[in-house]
């Protein structure tokens, strides 16, 4: 096992019911500032539920933080907050908020151009102020985690932070708020939550079974329990587990002491920025090409998981990975997210323009071994043509 820290400062209130127990985690005094998204919270009743349970206290709202949050709009809530004095912080919504609020909470009290947060990559914050979250859509982790990803709409750059001062202080994490989730969004959310498990997993041995046994647990509960998600939007119990299993996938756990890999992100991101792909789409499309073109340095790893996640033991190890990866990219499929740049109508076309990306953002050397070379990226979309 590697050497790691491990600190996470979240706290979870998880269940029915419990966006009640706001009145007892905002401080009494706050002058809260409310963020969301497009207005789901509005036609869901989450947002009532949310102002009821802050009572009296002084709240204003900023809502509009479109999906994939950009820089554009959230220096307007920076605006809004550093106008109003907000002290507190709530994110309402799914990860796009979250992120989006992660950034604002630093940018507030940041000296100089807040952009250079993200260029940075967040190792020049030295204070935020103090935030929480209700969870409406389980996927992303980042109601549990310090990271946060940020698209500068005008350079088309989608850019990832991360920063020990923003982790939310709780989130509230009630499976009933997902009853209003689009098909589309609880397929998108059991895909990213599994492609979390497999960036921290799918590496090479280092002797950590219990941060392996704890990552095939979670892939799957989402194979099992994804397919009731989607076939029932008001299954509590589905919903839950889906719930748990996405915030589990990316909360430090899984990754402690263990290589990771993250190159199907770092590309899906460009893919994003480019195309406007949801960002599950995108790690659907890299996912599969990444695992078969890589599949001599993974071999340990994807052995262990066709035995342990497919019950794959039977016959030529070659075949057993092949039909573990057929089946991966025949999962994420039966929740609906499809596989292929041509099924979101891309061409070779995308191929060079999301290289071009990759390099003017030095992803050049990705993967657990930093060993994933552009060209190996370009045959990567190729593959998933
Ligand atoms: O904006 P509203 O109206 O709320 O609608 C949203 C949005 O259109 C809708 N939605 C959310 N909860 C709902 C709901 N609709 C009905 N009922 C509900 N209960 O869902 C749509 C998508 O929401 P979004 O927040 O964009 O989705 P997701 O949670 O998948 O977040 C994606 C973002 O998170 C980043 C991604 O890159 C992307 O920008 N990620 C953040 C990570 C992190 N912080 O650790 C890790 C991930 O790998 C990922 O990169
Ligand atoms: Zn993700």
């Amino acid at each position: 096992m590697l050497n790691f820290d491990f600190h996470n400062p979240t706290k979870i209130l998880f269940g029915k019911g419990r966006i009640a127990d706001l009145d007892k985690e905002v401080p009494a005094d706050a002058r809260v500032l409310i963020l969301y998204g497009g207005g789901s919270i509005k036609s869901n009743g989450v947002l009532d539920e949310v102002r009821t349970a802050l009572g009296a206290r002084t709240v204003q709202e900023f809502a509009g933080i479109e999906p994939n949050p950009s820089y554009e709009t959230l220096m307007h809530a920076v605006e809004l907050a550093r106008k109003e004095n907000s002290n507190f912080l709530l994110a309402v919504g799914g990860g796009s908020v979250i992120d989006g609020t992660k950034f604002v909470a630093a940018a507030i009290d940041f000296e100089g151009d807040p952009w250079a947060i993200l260029e940075k990559r967040g190792k020049n914050i030295t204070k935020a102020r103090p935030f929480g979250t209700v969870l409406t859509l389980p996927a992303t982790g980042s109601e549990m985690n310090n990271g946060s990803v940020v698209t500068r709409k005008s350079l088309k750059a989608k850019v990832p932070f991360s920063s020990r001062h923003v982790f939310p202080q709780f989130s509230i994490l009630d499976p009933v708020t997902t009853f209003t989730l689009p098909v589309r969004q609880i397929g998108n959310g059991v895909v990213d939550a599994y492609a979390h498990v497999m960036e921290q997993y799918m590496t090479y041995p280092v002797n950590a079974p219990v941060q392996d046994r704890f990552a095939e647990g979670i892939l799957r509960t989402l194979i099992e329990e994804g397919p009731k998600a989607l076939a029932a939007p008001q299954d509590y119990d589905a919903r839950a587990n889906i719930m748990w299993c996405a915030t589990l996938a990316l909360n430090g756990l899984i990754g402690a002491g263990v290589p990771q890999d993250w190159a199907t992100h770092m590309i899906g991101h460009e893919l994003t920025a480019l195309y406007g792909l949801d960002h599950a789409q995108t790690l659907a499309i890299v996912m599969p090409s990444m695992l078969r073109l890589r599949r001599h340095a993974k071999r340990e790893k994807l052995l262990q998981y066709a035995a342990r996640v497919w019950d794959i033991t039977q016959g030529d190890e070659d075949a057993r990975i092949e039909t573990a990866i057929a089946k991966t990219q025949e999962f994420f499929e039966s929740v609906g997210v499809k596989t292929r740049l041509s099924d979101y109508s891309l061409d070779s076309k995308s191929v060079d323009a999301v290289v071009i990306q990759l390099e003017s953002h030095r992803m050049v050397g990705l993967g657990e071994r930093r060993d994933v070379t552009l060209d190996i990226s370009r045959k990567v979309l190729e593959f998933s043509l």
